[in-house]
């Protein structure tokens, strides 16, 4: 039953349990309690032998975490390098041979490289990078596709202490000069253009734009990529291929401070100023290898792993690059969209390959239902032993989907929470220990301490709320740029003592943890706090829908009223019964308080670049506003579209 009062309520239940089989849990890394019991016993003790096991130090740490709510200092005195750690161990230790990047470009190129290739590669460009004057404690910006030169870049910046900036390749000239600015940054690197589904994207071009806005940098180096004619402005710009020619690829690394700065991410969150979001070093590192080892089950001898986001988020920085290399694994990286040639170009990797554990989005999971099961049924998916899933609550159904079509029902699923400003993964099973629930992320994971709470900041111990966490952790940001009483305003002023990242959750009868979605989406339907996510796994549940967003639209009798949008699967006919079908199908599932109002049918859904549906543009069109702040909306035409839509259905309740 729901409680009238409660912060945010809840409906859907879901009673499927997968338990981890004996063959998986057998050979996982992980297959008892022991990483949680020792967490709980001393949690500095935990994450000081994560740190000594898991990385090489130049000098030891002494105290493990200094916590000045809101900020906090992890392996105090230690010195590391973040790119030895991901390198040079790893050739000293004779697995110099071991392929790093299995990459492949859209147009179909391949290219592997070894643990000991990749290593004078980044020197040879740690060494470029300091000839034009780039000294530790700069900001490099990066803005380009998903070549190998990326890592690359990233890499050498650490190799010399410079942190570095990436922009995702999407994003416009104006969103660029914007991030450089913030930063400070003085060199830009870049590319002539990029792949994507089958045409050419510039980025030069942007970038010079871009710069028109900004006064501190010196240099752009620009990646020959696509061979789209460019201009090079003389005494600034130089080609990547003529800057590292002749140039040593020996170069030393710089011994960082455990707490220097690595890199800024840029969030843009809801206001139009993005935060540059601050990550350090060695406690950055540490979260990363040891999630990604763990949560992962990570061999590196034997598995060939692949996260199949952009490296331009978080996702990528964390799980492409620094956890993987760190683990000394081997990865694929591939340039271009899921849908070119065809809609089965990653189930042709993975057979290709023999991929074993694959990473991706829910986004991206809903958008292969949709295409249809025969896409992955023509390739032989058996190498696949692990599946994941980021970036916003995943559907029970879009789960079961995961689940059954391409880890052929004989995959753990882990479905992991966490955010830019973690810098890793917070919450998620543990695949060989945690029985799995389609739909949650299940628990926090050992080291990491996690509470849902109401308005008043009590704890929940069962139903929905607020999820905050309660203790430091390595990876946590350690700020906003040049902000501190943004950063503190942000996610510490909600509730006292408490980080707070914004998104609703439920804790279930088994305390298993349940992600609602963002807050700002909670609808309110006659004094129901209702949440936006459990309405659309409701939808997602009936058999002919691949993807929902609901929204609440004001209403005179009810507050608000939920509007329901739904990408229905290829073949599925739109139609006023169908809408029907889907209204009734919501309120059987968890109740006539949730029923949809009206349900427009759309053949896509507003997304951000790094697809999140965008449910503040929704709204906007059921409330019939005008549209707010669309800059990172991946492509307007749609939100111009379902306007119409709407405009047409709003006779159907
Ligand atoms: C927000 C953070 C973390 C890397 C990619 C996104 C949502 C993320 C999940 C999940 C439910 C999730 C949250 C979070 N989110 N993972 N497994 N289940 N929601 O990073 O762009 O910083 O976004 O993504 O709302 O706050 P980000």
């Amino acid at each position: 039953m729901s409680d009238n009062n409660a912060t945010i309520e809840d409906y859907f239940s879901e009673d499927r349990v997968f338990t981890p089989t004996d063959n998986f849990s057998k050979q996982a890394l992980a297959n008892d309690l022991s990483l949680y019991e020792s967490a709980e016993a001393d949690f500095e003790k935990f994450w000081e032998s994560q740190a000594k096991e898991l990385l090489d130090w130049y000098e030891p740490f002494g105290q493990v975490c200094e916590w000045q709510l809101p900020f906090s200092k992890w392996f105090i005195g230690g010195k590391l390098n973040v790119s030895f750690n991901c390198l040079d161990r790893h050739v000293l230790a004779g697995r110099g041979g071991k392929v790093a990047y299995y990459w492949e470009g859209e147009p179909g190129e391949k290219i592997s490289v070894t643990y000991s290739e990749l290593l004078d590669q980044v020197s040879q460009f740690a060494n470029c990078l300091k000839n034009l004057g780039v000294k530790k404690g700069d900001r490099v910006a990066i803005y380009m596709p998903m070549i190998l030169e990326l890592p690359i870049a990233m890499l050498a910046c650490t190799r010399i202490g410079a942190a570095h900036s990436v922009v995702f390749g999407g994003f416009s000239s104006d969103a660029l000069a914007g991030r450089i600015n913030d930063a400070q940054a003085k060199l830009v690197i870049t590319a002539d253009g990029g792949y994507r589904r089958g045409a050419t994207v510039q980025l030069k071009s942007n970038v010079d734009l871009a710069l028109e806005e900004c006064s501190t940098v010196d240099h752009v180096v620009v990646v020959r990529r696509t061979n789209t004619q460019v201009n090079m402005v003389a005494g600034r710009d130089v080609w990547w291929d003529e800057l590292i020619t002749g140039v040593s690829t020996k170069c030393e690394p710089v011994a960082m401070d455990s707490e220097d700065l690595l890199f800024l991410l840029y969030t843009s969150g809801t206001t139009a100023k993005p935060k540059g979001i601050m990550h350090t070093t060695g406690g950055y590192l540490t979260q990363v290898a040891y999630t990604h080892k763990y949560v992962f089950d990570l061999k590196p001898e034997s598995d060939i792993y692949w996260c199949a986001a952009d490296i331009g988020w978080v996702t990528g920085h964390s799980y492409i690059l620094y956890g993987p290399l760190t683990n000394g694994a081997t990865s694929i990286i591939y340039e271009g969209t899921p849908d070119f040639p065809d809609k089965d170009r990653w189930w042709d990797i993975i057979e290709r390959y023999k991929v074993t554990i694959l990473y991706t989005a829910p986004t991206a999971i809903r958008t292969f239902m949709k295409w249809g099961e025969e896409y992955p049924s023509k390739h032989d998916l058996s190498s696949l032993r692990l599946l994941g899933s980021v970036g916003e609550p995943i559907n029970p159904e879009a789960w079961i989907w995961y689940y059954t079509h391409i880890g052929q029902s004989n995959c753990p699923v882990v479905d992991t929470w966490w955010q830019t400003e973690t810098g890793g993964i917070m919450i998620s099973p543990l695949p060989g220990v945690t029985k799995l629930k389609p739909g949650s992320a299940t628990f926090a994971l050992p080291g990491i301490f996690v509470e849902v709470v109401d308005d008043n900041g009590n704890k929940v111990e069962k139903g929905g709320g607020y999820l905050t966490i309660v203790r430091p952790w390595p990876g946590m940001l350690r700020g906003i740029y040049g902000d501190p009483e943004r950063y503190r305003e942000t996610y510490w002023s909600r509730f006292e003592g408490r980080y707070f990242a914004g998104d609703g959750a439920k804790v279930d009868d088994d305390g298993y943890l349940w992600l609602l979605g963002r807050v700002d989406d909670v609808m309110n339907v006659s004094g129901h706090r209702i949440s936006t996510t459990e309405v659309e796994s409701a939808l997602v549940d009936h058999p002919s829908v691949a993807e929902a967003a609901v929204v609440g639209a004001n209403d005179p009798t009810t507050g608000q009223a939920i509007i329901g949008f739904v990408t229905l699967k290829s073949g599925e006919t739109q139609s006023s019964e169908k809408g029907e079908e889907l209204r009734a199908h919501v309120a059987r599932v968890i109740g006539a308080i949730a029923r949809p109002k009206t349900i427009i049918f759309t053949d896509e859904l507003p997304k951000t670049r790094s697809g999140k549906i965008m449910r503040r543009l929704l709204a906007d069109v059921a409330n019939g506003r005008s549209l707010g702040d669309t800059t990172t909306l991946a492509d307007p035409s749609v939100v111009e579209e379902i306007r119409s839509k709407a405009s047409d259905s709003t006779a159907e309740d």
